[in-house]
């Protein structure tokens, strides 16, 4: 059976500002490489080549990264979705990419460990209408949840206040082109989006057939931060040591290390899981467990752990020690050792700042 992808990569990246009123929340990095490419392989691994993505004011930047997604193996056309209104909507944006073709759609801003191999050959040899991913979670309130009688899929709610069961839909879903019908028969919800949820739901009323596939692996929703350093933390975990830079006689390397071509590290401590991105400096600091610096950062005199620093930002002279942080694009914090005491920021809208 010929499948084809549908990977959403549109929509607001609220909860992750400010660094999402800039830039797609899917490209955040996690261990130094964008959200969205995981997804991207995960499609290219179960053998879909001809993919399309959804994509909202954030296309520009996508694409850049992206581009034809030969890097992948991959054939991408970008759909434009004139704004965020669901995820059935997304679908019915897609409907000439998608004709008549089953396919799979994949959430641009999940990490699903185990990929999607194993539940694409599960869709490909059962006769069913549409077949959910389902993983066991403690807060199910904040995800759409599902209730089955055995495999079949009887209810599904989006983002219940009491939910009927544990089981949360996983941001991963294989479709028969009935569900264009569906999302063209429901009506906005609540929030005032297109839910796949109703849309699925409407295709067990009419007697289709739904069943679900339920994982064990951990998988990941990113879009708040501490989901977000979570994904880093668990990607880190299975990191293969590497040094393609340069490191002093100077520097101490614990653990499992990555660090990327033309980085530095002098008179430094790194104590792994950690990677060090591309022409990224570490001078006179200690980077710490579960961290992720991308590229063509400066870190000198500081001290930070569990937390992912993004591209070409400058931490200098941070007397504590910093943790479970996200410092976006271009960022610079410096600690001067004047008198009088004093903070001076520069912080963009929607940020956090703990001193603690
Ligand atoms: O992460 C799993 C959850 O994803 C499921 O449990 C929920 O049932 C499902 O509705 C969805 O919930 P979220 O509220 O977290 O979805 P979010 O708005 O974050 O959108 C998911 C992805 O789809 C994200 O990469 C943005 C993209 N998107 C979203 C909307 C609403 C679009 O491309 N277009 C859209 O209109």
């Amino acid at each position: 059976m010929e499948l084809k992808g549908l990977v959403l990569s549109g929509g607001e990246g609220t909860r992750l500002r400010p660094i999402t009123h800039t830039s797609a929340k899917q490209l955040v990095p996690v261990a130094n490489k964008p959200i969205l490419f995981y997804g991207l392989e995960a499609l290219a691994e179960a053998g879909i080549w001809d993919v399309g993505i959804i994509v909202g004011d954030t296309e520009p930047e996508i694409r850049r990264a992206v581009g034809d997604g030969s890097a992948w193996g991959l054939r991408v056309t970008y759909i434009r979705q004139e704004a965020p209104l669901g995820l059935a909507h997304a679908v019915l944006t897609a409907e000439d990419f998608l004709g008549d073709t089953p396919f799979v759609m994949y959430l641009g801003d999940n990490l699903i460990k185990e990929g999607i191999t194993g539940f694409v050959e599960e869709f490909k040899e059962k006769d069913v209408d549409a077949l959910i991913l389902l993983s066991r979670v403690a807060e199910p309130q904040r995800f759409g949840v599902a209730e089955l009688e055995g495999n079949r899929v009887v209810r599904l709610v989006e983002k219940p206040k009491i939910p009927p069961s544990d089981l949360a839909l996983v941001g991963a879903y294989m479709f028969r082109p009935i569900i264009l019908d569906a999302a063209r028969s429901i009506k906005p919800s609540w929030r005032n989006e297109l839910e796949i949820t109703d849309a699925i739901q409407y295709l067990i009323d009419h007697g289709y057939r739904v069943e679900a596939h339920v994982i064990s692996g951990w998988w990941k929703d990113t879009g708040r931060l501490e989901d977000l350093l979570e994904a880093n933390r668990m990607i880190l975990e299975d990191l293969v040591p590497v040094c393609h830079g340069v490191i002093d006689r100077d520097s101490r390397v614990d653990g499992r290390v990555v660090v990327e071509e033309g980085a530095e590290i002098m008179g430094s401590v790194l104590r792994g899981p950690c990677i060090i991105g591309k022409g990224t400096r570490i001078i006179r600091s200690y980077i710490g467990p579960f961290t992720s610096i991308y590229h063509g950062v400066l870190v000198e005199d500081s001290e930070i752990e569990h937390s992912i620093v993004l591209e070409n930002s400058v931490i200098r002279r941070i007397p504590g020690r910093i943790e479970d942080s996200l410092i976006g694009k271009n960022v610079e914090i410096t600690y001067y050792h004047n008198r009088p005491k004093s903070f001076r920021f520069v912080v963009g809208d929607n940020s956090r700042v703990g001193l603690i």
